[in-house]
């Protein structure tokens, strides 16, 4: 019965609550519930039990698609701190995102603004409008939220007055038209006793307009109709139960009946819906919300991370991209460093570059960055390792959402929103050569590797690296030896020593190691290469057993204290900065192939401990 169940989600209206304890958010929550008779349930526990995969639990609700938000976030196992609650009217349905304001306040509220359809922005009247106003109203526009309240709560406490109201609401609507906000509906209330919540105020006679509750209830959400958008469905997996091949996953927009023609996205493949099941059921159809499977009348190549899309509205495919990027982590988003995308159950590594502006949400002003830092909302260049299935943000918020992960430690340390796909290498094709790495190893009677060398500063790098080749070639093999000081004398002279020039210099350094192992040479890196990040981007280059990361394990005491070139001296004074162990870090590698304790070891015998190991 697909006409009812696009009622059913028609019927529900999904919003979110900005603002402070103090603006009085808890209050007006609570009298949203006791005048529309709710019982308090904190869902919040539910959720947390809810702990298997999308679509379990949660009787008669599909709480995945309530709570999902940005659903990677939720598949990575993130404790989102956002408590949604649920309430109705005779007209509608409510569910309430509660985004609890402490410092991971930005993490949750994109979580909860990403499936809002209306956010109630609260202001208290003595105090106006606010940074925090500014930005809530900005960060939930962004999301995709077509509709803002801007609650102007306690008005009580400012004698009811009409001029404080309208002041508020000059105020706000000036940023409104310069940040081009969605409409904005401005709401006097008192939430304690309710006023203009639920029911007209007589305190404030002048108030013409709606009350909050009548708003909720009749605020149009046409545009939002699953039935009215093109059909799309990013496959989490692939049943092959009983020989039954169904695409599962969870219908992101529209609705797909049986006998509709599809195409199976990245590749365009063509093919018709057979059959639709939801759980158990077999069906005619489904609609956006409903954990499905679909199965196509035709074999197609697919599996997680394929979207099946209708044929009259296909996503765009690409590898590069425009995107707004929102940094959730104190340590900053580095320009060049390599990150974990995650796009509905698409991932890919992707690059930041460059970071075009940040945005001053209190001004508006685009400002020149290098970098984001916490909190920061900034426009980035994205560059991709494979194409990805997408619609930009402001048409499709499921594909056109992402997460930014730390490769290292698998935080979610960014949201994204595309903007639009950038076409820059779409015409660049690998070529294809007759003569390849294994045609110049064997020519050369060696297994090309890179020998990466990281450690401190003065820790005997160069030394040892300078030994072992001439120890590599003495016993006939091909050897190149980049060292970071040379290196940094030619192709990298344009880079310095901020973490981002790091950052560009350890992955040239990888690129161009990776070309000489191409060319058949054993290749010794020799570079502090400070960050676990960018060595592990390094090692990715290569294949399986190619590279052989060595710790150069000299202690700060002893490099500064034999401080050869002078240099921890001028950093210990203050006329070096970022200098690597002062005042810029070394990140021990965990599991390097070589560990070399100096102390106490000559640099021939290190050498030879590297000989061993690459024999
Ligand atoms: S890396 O961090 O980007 O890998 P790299 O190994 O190329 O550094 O260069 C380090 C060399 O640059 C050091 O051996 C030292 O001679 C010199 N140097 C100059 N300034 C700094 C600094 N601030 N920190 C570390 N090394 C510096």
């Amino acid at each position: 019965m697909p006409v009812q169940e696009a009622r059913e989600h028609r019927g529900l209206l999904r919003l979110i609550t900005c603002g402070s304890v103090d603006d009085g958010k808890s209050t007006l929550l609570g009298r949203l519930l006791l005048e529309t008779h709710s019982i308090l349930e904190d869902q919040f526990t539910a959720l947390r039990a809810d702990s298997g995969r999308a679509g379990g639990a949660g009787a008669g609700i599909d709480l995945a698609w309530l709570v999902d938000g940005l659903m990677a976030e939720r598949e990575q196992g993130i404790t989102i701190d956002v408590a949604y609650r649920f309430f109705h009217t005779a007209k509608r349905k409510f569910i309430v995102a509660d985004t609890p304001g402490h410092e991971q306040y930005t993490r949750n509220m994109v979580t909860g603004a990403s499936t809002a359809d209306v956010a109630v922005i609260l202001v208290d009247a003595r105090k106006g409008v606010l940074t925090q106003t500014r930005r809530h109203a900005y960060l939930t526009a962004l999301l995709g939220v077509r509709r803002l309240v801007l609650a102007v709560n306690k008005m009580d406490l400012v004698g009811h007055a009409r001029e404080r109201f309208d002041a508020i609401v000059a105020d706000f609507g000036e940023f409104a038209r310069q940040a081009q906000l969605p409409p904005v509906t401005a709401i006097p209330l008192v939430a304690t006793n309710g006023d203009n919540v639920a029911t007209a105020s007589a305190a404030m006679p002048w108030h013409a307009g709606t009350t909050l509750l009548n708003y909720l209830e009749t605020v149009a959400l046409d545009d939002e109709e699953p039935a009215k958008r093109p059909f799309r469905m990013p496959v989490q997996w692939v049943n092959r139960a009983q020989g039954l091949r169904g695409l599962a996953g969870q219908i992101v927009s529209g609705l797909v009946r049986v006998g509709d023609h599809v195409q199976v996205w990245p590749a365009g493949t063509e093919s018709v819906v057979a059959r639709v099941i939801t759980g158990q059921d077999e069906r005619q159809s489904a609609v956006g919300g409903q954990s499905t499977q679909i199965v196509l009348g035709t074999e197609v190549d697919a599996g997680r991370g394929s979207v099946v899309a209708a044929l009259e509205h296909p996503p765009q495919v690409a590898d590069q991209f425009e995107a707004t990027v929102i940094w959730l982590h104190e340590a900053p988003l580095l320009q060049g460093r390599s990150y974990l995308l995650k796009i509905g159950t698409q991932l890919a590594a992707a690059t930041v570059a460059p970071v075009r502006y940040r945005v001053n949400v209190n001004t508006l002003e685009q400002l020149a960055a290098e970098r984001l830092e916490l909190n920061d909302i900034g426009v980035c260049e994205l560059a991709l390792d494979r194409d990805i299935v997408f619609a930009p943000y402001a048409e499709d918020r499921a594909l056109g959402g992402f997460v930014l992960i730390d490769r290292v430690t698998n935080a979610t340390v960014g949201a994204g929103l595309i903007r639009f796909a950038l076409r820059r290498a779409a015409n660049l094709h690998r070529q294809l050569l007759d003569v390849d790495k294994a045609v110049r190893a064997r020519q050369k009677a060696q297994r090309p590797r890179v020998v990466w060398l990281t450690g401190l500063s003065g820790a005997g790098k160069s030394t040892i690296a300078n030994l072992l080749e001439r120890k590599l070639v003495a016993g006939g093999r091909h050897t190149y030896l980049l060292d970071g000081d040379n290196v940094r004398l030619g192709l990298n002279r344009d880079l310095g020593f901020s973490a981002q020039d790091r950052v560009a210099n350890v992955r040239r350094i990888a690129e161009v190691a990776k070309l000489m192992v191409d060319a058949g040479l054993i290749v010794i890196v020799s570079a502090i290469s400070p960050f676990r990040a960018e060595r592990r981007t390094a090692r990715e280059l290569f294949e399986p057993g190619e590279f052989v990361e060595v710790f150069v394990d000299t202690p700060l005491e002893v490099v500064e204290q034999r401080d050869a070139k002078g240099l921890y001296r001028k950093a210990r004074a203050g006329l070096l900065k970022n200098f690597t162990g002062i005042d810029s870090p070394y990140e021990v590698p965990e599991s390097p192939e070589v560990h070399l304790r100096t102390t106490g070891m000559s640099v021939e015998s290190a050498a030879l401990q590297l000989l061993a190991y690459l024999d």
